[in-house]
């Protein structure tokens, strides 16, 4: 904190930091039209995941932007290093993935690591989610009528 601190300070940019667990975050619902996880995702344990997604969808307002970047398969085998489909499959019940791409980098360290850039909107409130990705035949007309009378 001290250290993000000092460096807010040096840029002279004003901004509100707060420690907590990225599992159950300290914001209102719908708080925010932007979400921005620079490699945090893959530091949740494998049974927090969907907690995670879950709050933060809670707190993006509706169709809001979130961007993710996670370590991939590409730095080899590990829980936490994800492939296309698998990132795809945990996100797609609450976002809608609009681009992701296969990204590698030198770090601090000096070791290039490969990462997910992963860019997603985050879907609206009424769909009712079926754990697979699809929408139940309910969300579906709902989403159709919508469509028809122009509100979306
Ligand atoms: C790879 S660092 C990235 C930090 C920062 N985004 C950056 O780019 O410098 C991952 C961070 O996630 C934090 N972290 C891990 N588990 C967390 C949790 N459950 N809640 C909040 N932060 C957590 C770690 O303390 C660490 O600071």
């Amino acid at each position: 904190m001290f250290y993000a601190k000092n460096k807010a300070g040096k840029a002279e940019v004003s901004i509100n930091f707060l420690i907590g667990n990225f599992t159950s975050l300290p914001f209102k619902t719908h708080e925010f039209d932007f979400a921005f996880d620079l490699g945090c995702f893959y530091h949740v344990p494998t049974e927090e995941r969907t907690a995670y997604i879950k709050g933060v969808f809670r707190v993006l307002k509706p169709k809001a932007t979130c961007f993710l970047v996670c370590f991939s398969y590409g730095n080899g085998v590990a829980w936490n290093h994800f492939r296309k489909a698998q990132i795809k499959k945990l996100f797609q019940d609450w976002f809608r993935i609009e681009q992701m791409d296969h990204v590698s980098s030198v770090e601090g360290d000096g070791i290039a690591r490969c990462f997910y850039q992963v860019l997603m909107q985050r879907l609206s409130d009424d769909i009712t989610r079926t754990g697979n990705g699809k929408m139940t035949n309910t969300s579906m007309f709902m989403l159709c009528t919508r469509l028809c009378i122009g509100e979306i």
